[in-house]
């Protein structure tokens, strides 16, 4: 089957006012800062599928692992009729789930949402064209916002992959985890990715790449915001810093001003002094008893745990009670 037209709840206009508020928010404040969502333009969105795949940024090979062991395990034990993956980018790894639920059986519909359109287009078509019998329905949405869209009837598997849940900010993830259970009937599925706490000299070099990949995709919100909202940021004039944080175990992405610098943007004139921060994405790394208990305090009980051989990632099966 050809995938349908994309469902489109998030417009540009609502895309454009977001980023508007979140710059003049992040950017004003007294420690300045930008939310990762806005690193995925069609150039984001790019660089991070490199990002997958350089030596260094474990998460996905280990995630993968972990679906290619268990993709059957959870086809069986859920039996869903219907799988949702929010902030799906590329569905590369869901495509091992989507191999499991084919032998298995009984799989109707895959329904991808993600904010970026261009990373939508082709993975839709690319799964619709590759599981024909499958009805593929992508959403173009902040997975934050639009969970009361989510298409209802029959047996649900929400999937969460590749830790993203990781770049909420704790308060955020219990609303996002409560919205999430709130969503669903009893007896629906999550399956959720998380990176798991282990020696920073591991996770560092993931987030601070030889190649220079990580700073490009970090430098990529500076274009994206020049671009969108005609701001005069200089990118080259902003190093990539990737700092482990042991209090919260997360991991923050900055852009550190080499020099002084005025931003013009909105009508805000924007000071830096040389050294200032500006804090672009907070990546948490989790432990297992961690994850079992923000799942039940949303209502979800959880009913499997796996990791890769090396214990890098986790992956949760969970069941809403
Ligand atoms: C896509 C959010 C899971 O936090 O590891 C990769 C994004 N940032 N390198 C992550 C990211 C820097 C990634 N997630």
């Amino acid at each position: 089957m050809t995938a349908e037209p994309l469902e489109i709840y998030l417009e540009e206009g609502d895309l454009e006012r977001g980023l508007r508020d979140d710059v003049r928010a992040g950017l004003s404040a007294g420690s300045k800062w930008l939310p990762p969502k806005w690193f995925y333009d069609a150039r984001g969105s790019e660089l991070f599928e490199e990002i997958t795949r350089l030596p260094e940024y474990y998460p996905t090979r280990a995630e993968r692992a972990v679906l290619a062991a268990h993709a059957p395990d959870i086809a069986a034990l859920t039996g869903a009729k219907t799988l949702i993956e929010l902030g799906s980018g590329s569905s590369e790894k869901t495509r091992l789930l989507l191999d499991a639920f084919t032998r298995r059986g009984g799989l109707g519909t895959f329904v991808p949402l993600d904010v970026s359109v261009s990373a939508l287009r082709g993975s839709t078509a690319q799964i619709a064209a590759d599981y024909p019998r499958l009805r593929v329905r992508g959403i173009v949405g902040d997975f934050t916002r639009q969970l009361d869209r989510l298409p209802t009837g029959g047996r649900r598997l929400v999937v969460f992959l590749g830790g993203t849940i990781g770049n909420l900010l704790p308060a955020e993830r219990g609303d996002f985890l409560t919205a999430m259970r709130a969503a669903l009937e009893v007896g629906d599925w999550l399956l959720l990715g998380t990176d798991l706490v282990k020696d920073p000299s591991v996770i560092v070099p993931a987030y601070d790449d030889a190649a220079g990949v990580t700073a490009e995709f970090n430098r990529n919100v500076l274009h994206v915001i020049n671009r969108e909202l005609g701001a005069d940021f200089d990118p080259a004039a902003f190093a990539h810093v990737a700092v482990w944080d042991p209090e919260h175990e997360w991991i923050e992405m900055r852009l550190r001003a080499t020099r002084p610098m005025s931003v013009r943007v909105l009508g805000l004139t924007v000071d830096f002094a040389a050294g200032e921060d500006l804090r672009t994405e907070v990546s948490a790394k989790f432990r297992p008893e961690g994850i079992a208990a923000e799942l039940a305090t949303a209502g979800f009980a959880a009913a499997e745990f796996w990791t890769d051989p090396d214990a890098l990632f986790g992956v949760t099966l969970a069941r809403a009670r």
